[in-house]
């Protein structure tokens, strides 16, 4: 068999993405009941950390130790990493080391060099272009409430950056349409979006892209490696703030998800993030499982 990547959701198949759902939500249940245990046994994760983390980190982590294996957290600070040896070296170091690898980073390209190097799969845990486990959370997320997400209307209202590029390739994957309100100083990356068809619409009114919604959407303003233009992104994105009056746009029954940290009065209002439409708990909660059943299906398919 041959060995698989996650950099992004394009590198499974829109089957095997459907599985995955399939898969964490069985893995869900068995863990409800204390199964799980064999998953991982004798399994070691990597997991190389260069921007901070609560979710991910933890998530992986648990999912490692529930199926009986083990997970190693490795920060640029106490690694040689941070001393300057090469991705290239540390990819195939770690390779003799561990089973898997799961990299949290600025730059696509660092981990498309760590997998050209590495005999182990890599899993991308975040990097300014995607956040693809996040989507299989969200994807599991509104699946078990809504059914297919097949066809229906997915509204991004924010920064069109690594986690809107997700959406549109989710979008791709997952057969949904997809509506974009941005700045339009902060679009997303136009090759991205090329190709993805005319199935993504992007504006710059959230009251456009949120009518007749099935899933509204939205992230920081900020994100980690934006902090010094805060004061002024604070300035441009304030018409593209997720409340009440955007919610009422989309359709009643429509989900309000945010991949987490949150900043409340700032992208999202209270009144939206802790009501009855938000699934943010569930969302973050099932990044355990759906990353379960990738780190199972990338473990086997080496
Ligand atoms: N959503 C998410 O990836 O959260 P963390 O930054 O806490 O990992
Ligand atoms: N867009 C955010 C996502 C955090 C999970 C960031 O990159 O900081």
């Amino acid at each position: 068999m041959t060995k698989r990547h996650f950099l992004s959701l394009l590198d499974l198949t829109p089957a095997e993405l459907q599985k995955l759902i399939l898969r964490g939500i069985e893995l869900k249940a068995q863990h409800q009941c204390g199964e799980n245990k064999d998953l991982f046994q004798g399994k070691v994760l990597g997991m190389i950390f260069e921007k901070s983390s609560t979710r991910t980190r933890v998530s992986f982590e648990s999912a490692m130790l529930h199926g009986g294996g083990g997970a190693i957290f490795l920060s640029p600070n106490d690694t040689q990493l941070g001393r300057g040896e090469p991705v290239e070296d540390t990819a195939r170091v770690l390779s003799g080391m561990v089973d898997i690898v799961m990299i949290r980073t600025f730059h696509q390209e660092t981990l498309e060099k760590f997998a050209q190097y590495a005999s182990i799969p890599l899993i991308n845990g975040l990097t300014d272009n995607f956040h693809p486990c996040q989507l299989l959370a969200d994807m599991q997320t509104y699946y078990e409430h809504r059914g297919s997400i097949q066809g229906k209307r997915v509204t991004w209202i924010g920064d069109g950056f690594n986690m809107c590029h997700s959406f549109i390739n989710a979008a791709r994957q997952y057969d949904f349409e997809l509506r974009i309100a941005c700045p339009d100083s902060h679009r997303p990356d136009a090759n991205i979006l090329a190709a993805a068809g005319d199935r993504i619409q992007v504006g710059n009114d959230p009251q456009w892209a949120a009518s007749d919604s099935d899933l509204v959407v939205t992230d920081v303003w900020s994100s980690m490696g934006h902090e010094g233009q805060q004061d002024n992104r604070a300035n441009i994105f304030a018409p593209f703030q997720v409340n009440n009056e955007v919610m009422r746009r989309a359709h009643k029954d429509a989900l309000f998800m945010h991949c987490l940290p949150a900043h409340r009065g700032e992208e999202v209002t209270t009144e939206v993030i802790d009501g009855q439409q938000s699934v943010v708990w569930e969302e973050a909660g099932n990044r355990l499982h759906t990353q379960k059943a990738l780190l199972e299906f990338l473990l086997n398919t080496v």
